[in-house]
Formats: C-alpha cells, sequence, structure tokens
C-alpha cells in the first residue's frame, strides 16, 4: 500500500504573537514562500502523492485558498480541521479514515529539512513498511525537543521529551514515518501532563517493541526550526542566501511537480502566469526554457 502523508498545520503559534493573532504560523513566509511550502516539498521529494493538512478550524480557507485540492502540485491534497492543539499524536485520530490503513508520514507544517542527501534518506524510510523511521538532529539546546538517549554501543535506548538535564545532544526532528499500527497505538495512550496526546510516547511505544528506526541527520543537512522570531528570521535569511547563490529555489512544490513529471509544461505556465511580477512566475517559465 501506498504511504500517505499529513502535515500538521495547527497549534497557537502564542511564541509568535502578534505575528500569528489573525493567520497561521505555517502561513508566514519564510523568504520567498509561505512555511508550509517546505514540509510540503519535502514530502514531495519523499514520492508522497496524498496529503492531508491538518490545521485550526479559522485557517483552514486559507490553507485550501493557497493549496487547493493539490492539482496545481500533481498531488491529491485533502483537509481535517483540529478543534483543540491536544497534541502531535491526534493527528492520526484525526486521519484515521484518511489514511485507511496506509502506512504513513507525518511532518509538523514548521519544520524546514534541506540537503542533498535528504531524498535517499526519505525513500529510505518510506520503503520500511513495518515499525518507525525518526530523525536525529545535534543541536546545541536539546532541552527544547524531544531528545533520544543511546546506550554504550550507540543503539536508542530512550526518548524523553523536553529533558531538563538532556543525556544526549540528539533532538527528534519534526518527520515520522509509521506503518498501519499507529493509529491503533495513539488510541491507546493518554494525554500528557500538558494534556497533550504526545508523539514521543508512540515513539516509545515502537521503541519498546523494538521497532524503531533512528536515522541520524548529519551536518549535510540542514534541520530549521520556526517556533521563535530569530528562528523565523534566521531560516529566510537561511533560504535567502542559498537562492541568491544558485538562483534556485529551495521548498518550491511547482518545481519539484514538474521536475518529477507529475504536471507538464503547460501546466507549469499557467501557474507562472499568475506570479510573474514576483519574480516566482518568470523563475517557473525558466526552467522550461533550460
Ligand atoms: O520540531 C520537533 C519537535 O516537535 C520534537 O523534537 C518534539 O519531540 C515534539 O514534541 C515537537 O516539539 P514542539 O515543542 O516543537 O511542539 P509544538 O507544540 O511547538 O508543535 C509543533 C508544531 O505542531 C507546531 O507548528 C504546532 C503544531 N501542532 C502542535 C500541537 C501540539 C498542532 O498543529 N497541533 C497540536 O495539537
Amino acid at each position: 500500500m501506498k504511504r500517505k502523508g499529513i502535515i500538521l498545520a495547527g497549534g497557537n503559534g502564542t511564541r509568535l504573537h502578534p505575528l500569528t493573532l489573525s493567520t497561521s504560523k505555517q502561513l508566514l513566509p519564510i523568504y520567498d514562500k509561505p512555511m508550509i511550502y517546505y514540509p510540503l516539498s519535502t514530502l514531495m521529494l519523499g514520492g508522497i502523492k496524498d496529503i492531508l493538512i491538518i490545521s485550526k478550524p479559522n485557517d483552514e480557507n486559507s490553507f485550501k485558498k493557497l493549496l487547493g485540492d493539490g492539482e496545481n502540485f500533481g498531488i491529491n491534497i485533502s483537509y481535517k480541521i483540529q478543534p483543540k492543539p491536544e497534541g502531535i499524536a491526534q493527528a492520526f485520530l484525526l486521519a484515521e479514515s484518511f489514511l485507511d490503513n496506509s502506512p504513513s508520514v507525518l511532518i509538523l507544517g514548521d519544520n524546514l529539512f534541506h540537503g542533498d542527501s535528504l531524498v535517499s534518506l526519505l525513500s529510505e524510510a518510506d520503503k520500511e513498511f513495518k515499525g518507525a523511521s525518526i530523525f536525529a538532529y545535534a543541536v546545541k539546546d536539546p532541552e527544547r525537543y524531544g531528545v533520544i538517549e543511546f546506550n554504550e554501543d550507540g543503539i536508542a535506548n530512550n526518548i524523553i521529551e523536553k529533558p531538563k538535564n538532556p543525556k544526549s545532544s540528539y533532538a527528534i526532528t519534526g518527520i515520522y514515518f509509521y506503518d498501519n499500527t499507529v493509529v491503533n497505538k495513539v488510541k491507546t495512550i493518554k494525554p500528557s501532563e500538558r494534556g497533550e496526546l504526545e508523539i514521543t510516547d508512540i515513539n516509545r511505544i515502537y521503541l519498546d517493541e523494538k521497532g524503531l528506526k533512528v536515522k541520524q541527520l548529519g551536518r549535510g543537512i540542514t534541520w530549521l526550526d520556526t517556533g521563535t522570531f530569530d528562528a523565523l528570521y534566521e531560516a529566510s535569511g537561511y533560504i535567502r542566501a542559498l537562492e541568491q547563490r544558485q538562483g534556485l529555489k529551495i521548498g518550491c512544490p511547482e518545481e519539484i511537480a514538474w521536475r518529477k513529471g507529475w504536471i507538464n509544461n503547460e501546466k507549469l505556465k499557467e501557474i507562472a502566469s499568475n506570479s510573474i511580477k514576483s519574480g516566482y512566475g518568470s523563475y517557473l517559465l525558466k526552467l522550461i526554457k533550460e
């Protein structure tokens, strides 16, 4: 069965007030694109064509306006509302009928991944139809994340959400590959002290079952967080620097769709015609010429 994708794009974005008082965090700009273009591109690079976007009730229409049914990207996009932010793992309860027993990949709508080896890492994880695959990344401030601990042989033996005294510097990134047992696993867990169904509890169940693969993302891969004003600004600067240097765009779902043959030249031209003045459309047209 083909793997289906979920982008979790809800949450209150309180750390970004007043930016997020009237709009969704995942619609804020990262340089020249809305934030959600980046996780959407990551899923598409991994070959995922059926994608569910989960958002807050008030934001659903904005996402629909931006992304529609996915036709512009040669994929299928569905939508679901999360009435309250009751935990990342709740995504699987909301997605139960969408998933229809398929294996899944969940990406947080505010996580930005970039790097050459990303595509091979994603397709490797996609081939695993049993258990779960998650990715660990070295960070300076692991206490802000889910942290993975390793034993003396380098084998993962524990996962702790936002530990006060982290035993390793490896954070768990916001992309998670699961087999089709994940929905039932979420049904067995209880909300944590902060009232959320924790994704860390799900990963711990897979770990206890010896079904959790933890792959390390090396320094050749960039994983950026966009949770604070500074992180947002830095992510924009990072994208801008690379795009200005190379003249190539990062996180451009129309380009990915076109390169994968999911949309043709005519479609790309049609999409480009709506964004000529900003330069985004001219970039898409240039792809066809080259
Ligand atoms: O970014 C990776 C980290 O994401 C992991 O290392 C942690 O283990 C994981 O718990 C999570 O930590 P955060 O503190 O970043 O989670 P946060 O509550 O900020 O939620 C992450 C995104 O998911 C955010 O954009 C909002 C969205 N979200 C979150 C919750 C709890 C929802 O859409 N609905 C929710 O119910």
